[in-house]
């Protein structure tokens, strides 16, 4: 199976169209990609369109890019990883979807899960993973265009791939069906212009970004550790962490008001689910620094700040 850039890729759906997808149809449409969106939720689909005018689409058979951007949290328990709705996603797309189309998971994945896509659409259809690094509070410099990780199931999936993503690819033009570089009376369509690290094995991208996330956990941990013993010892913890911070490789942060968000703590999860053998005792640790941290908090009744404030990025 091999899919040539340009000639196919012209229709892609974004599927999610929650917090991470909105953003990312309005992106892919304004680099001149025929956008559709899609959500099981029909309000979304319907802000969607009067927003930034992404059509709504049900049929599949005609797309060219699908980009995965669905929650992958448990719906009655947002810190507990669930990747249910990605592979009953996966399956309406193997029912409908045209061969040779590429399918890019750009929602946060526990390890392996790539893999398990590509099965479930019996190896017809491209698999890739670039999982975002977008952060909702910061968009105009973590948005939908800074460096990504990618990776692909196989070579020619992430060949593909990169084709869609990548910065370093030329414009391309076309006409009708065909396109061809720089021909005139043509139409302008260009690559999405993210420069992208490719990596070798696509579960190297799925733990960069649950690692990635977990590390961050461990920071955030570390300075409520280091709150709770100057609580415990009567040491000034601002004046502690400013002094620490005027080496050049310390940056201790705030604790505020724990782990914020949803997306540390699950992906963190994702990242200890992912090994049966031998799991990371700081991360596990970490966890157990947090929930005292919490406790400490709740016990003397501090006031909880909402949730995306409080997300450390
Ligand atoms: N929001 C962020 O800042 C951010 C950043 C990086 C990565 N991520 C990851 O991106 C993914 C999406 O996060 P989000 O914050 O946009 O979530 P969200 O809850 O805001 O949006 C998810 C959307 O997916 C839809 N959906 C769920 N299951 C579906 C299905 N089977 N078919 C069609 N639509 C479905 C939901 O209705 C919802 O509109 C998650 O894996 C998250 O970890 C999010």
């Amino acid at each position: 199976m091999h899919i040539e850039f340009g000639s196919q890729i012209r229709k892609v759906l974004v599927i999610g169209l929650g917090q991470l997808g909105l953003p990312v149809a309005k992106y892919v449409k304004e680099r001149g990609f025929e956008t559709f969106g899609y959500d099981i939720n029909p309000g979304r689909m319907e802000d969607a369109e009067k927003s930034f005018g992404i059509k709504s689409i049900d049929k599949f058979d005609e797309i060219d890019v699908f980009i995965l951007c669905v929650s992958t949290h448990d719906p009655n328990d947002e810190y507990t990883p669930f990747v249910d709705g990605l592979f009953s996603l996966a399956q309406k797309i193997s029912r409908e979807a045209k061969n040779g189309s590429l399918v890019s998971i750009e929602s946060t994945i526990p390890k392996g899960t790539s893999k398990k896509i590509f099965e479930l659409l019996n190896h017809r259809l491209h698999v890739a993973h670039a999982p975002h690094r977008w952060y909702s509070l910061e968009e105009d410099i973590h948005g939908v265009n800074q460096v990504r990780v990618i990776g692909g199931v196989s070579d020619c999936c992430l060949k593909v791939a990169l084709q869609f993503y990548d910065s370093g690819n030329e414009a391309l033009e076309f006409d009708d069906d065909t396109i061809t570089k720089n021909t005139s009376n043509s139409r302008r369509i260009t690559s999405l212009g993210i420069p992208m690290h490719p990596v070798s094995e696509i579960e190297i991208a799925e733990l960069t970004k649950i690692i990635e996330n977990a590390d961050r956990y461990m920071q955030i941990a570390f300075s409520e550790d280091l709150y709770l013993y100057c609580q415990a010892n009567n040491v000034n913890f601002s004046e502690l962490r400013d002094s620490l911070n005027t080496k050049w490789n310390v940056n201790i942060l705030e604790p505020r008001d724990g782990v914020g968000g949803h997306c540390l703590p699950k992906d963190t999860k994702m990242f200890l689910q992912s090994s049966k053998s031998i799991k990371s005792k700081i991360l596990m640790a970490a966890m157990e620094v947090d929930n005292d941290y919490r406790r400490f908090r709740e016990m003397r009744g501090y006031r909880m700040v909402p949730s995306a404030i409080n997300n450390h990025k």
